[in-house]
């Protein structure tokens, strides 16, 4: 069996499941970050590794890339699809950890932390923004999408989550902490970021069923597996989100995405 099957048969399902947020990824590379060829530039809960791998080809040889995440087997994943792609020439490392452990490889011209910090306890944030802003050079940018609390009526987290917990929090029961636009921007400005641009936004998916939409949240939120729904919550969604004639099931979030400089 080799890392990857092996991770899906332990029930890690980000990496069949990631397209979703590589896409993302990808958005905020093209409109945010900018990436530039010889620039070094760490992904901050990089996962699986697409998006640190797609940052190699963009900074170039001359330029570096850190992944760093703290699930372990998610890193392994990485490291795998690094050999994979026969890239050991390409300056990309994967490490294991949180911004500590990744800190000594800086300093970077620009940090990507794509869909992470709403993972993040709200105890543990600042101390983790404020390594991430010592980790950039002076001028360097700082580039983040999260889930603001004004998510929308439909929301897919809460809907189906909420189906098993009905009166908990997401955050208290399904480690999801979600934050006013305001508090997100001021986690930045505490610790010295000027905001250069920030953003609300609708991102909208398809899926081709309920059980589909069920395994794209199966395989964001470690503690939720699909069995733990019964058929009548299942039927339950298939209701919600049934959309007229249309087959296939469509979905929207609405995302916060923050570009925060260093000054010089
Ligand atoms: C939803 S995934 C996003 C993955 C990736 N950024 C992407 O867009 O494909 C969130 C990732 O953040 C990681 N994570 C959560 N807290 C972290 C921390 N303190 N340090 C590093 N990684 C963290 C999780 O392990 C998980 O892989």
């Amino acid at each position: 069996m080799n890392l990857l099957e092996q991770a899906e048969s332990d029930g890690d399902t980000f990496h069949e499941h990631s397209d979703v947020h590589f896409q993302m990824s990808c958005d905020l590379m093209n409109e945010y970050l900018k990436p530039q060829r010889g620039e070094s530039i760490l992904d901050f809960g990089c996962a699986t590794g697409r998006p640190a791998v797609e940052l190699a080809s963009r900074v170039g040889k001359s330029g570096r890339v850190v992944g760093v995440d703290i699930d372990e087997r998610r890193i392994a994943l990485a490291r795998a699809e690094l050999i994979r792609l026969h890239s050991s020439h390409v300056p990309l490392t994967f490490v294991q950890g949180s911004i500590k452990e990744a800190m000594r490889l800086g300093p970077f011209d620009g940090t990507l932390s794509n869909m992470v910090f709403q993972w993040i306890k709200p105890v543990d944030r600042s101390i983790i923004m404020k390594d991430i802003y010592s980790s950039l050079k002076p001028g360097g940018r700082f580039v983040f999408l999260v889930f603001p609390t004004q998510t929308q009526d439909r929301f897919i987290f809460k809907d189906i989550l909420s189906l098993l917990s009905p009166s908990g929090s997401l955050g208290s029961v399904w480690g999801i902490y979600l934050e006013s636009v305001s508090t997100w921007l001021q986690l930045c400005t505490d610790v010295g970021f000027d905001i250069e641009m920030s953003d609300v936004k609708m991102v909208e998916g398809e899926e081709p069923t309920v059980e589909d939409l069920v395994a794209l949240v199966e395989a964001a939120v470690p503690a939720f597996k699909s069995y733990m729904l019964s058929e009548k919550d299942v039927e339950r969604l298939k209701q919600l989100y049934r959309s007229g004639s249309h087959e296939k099931i469509r979905y929207q979030c609405r995302v916060f995405t923050v570009l925060a400089r260093k000054p010089l």
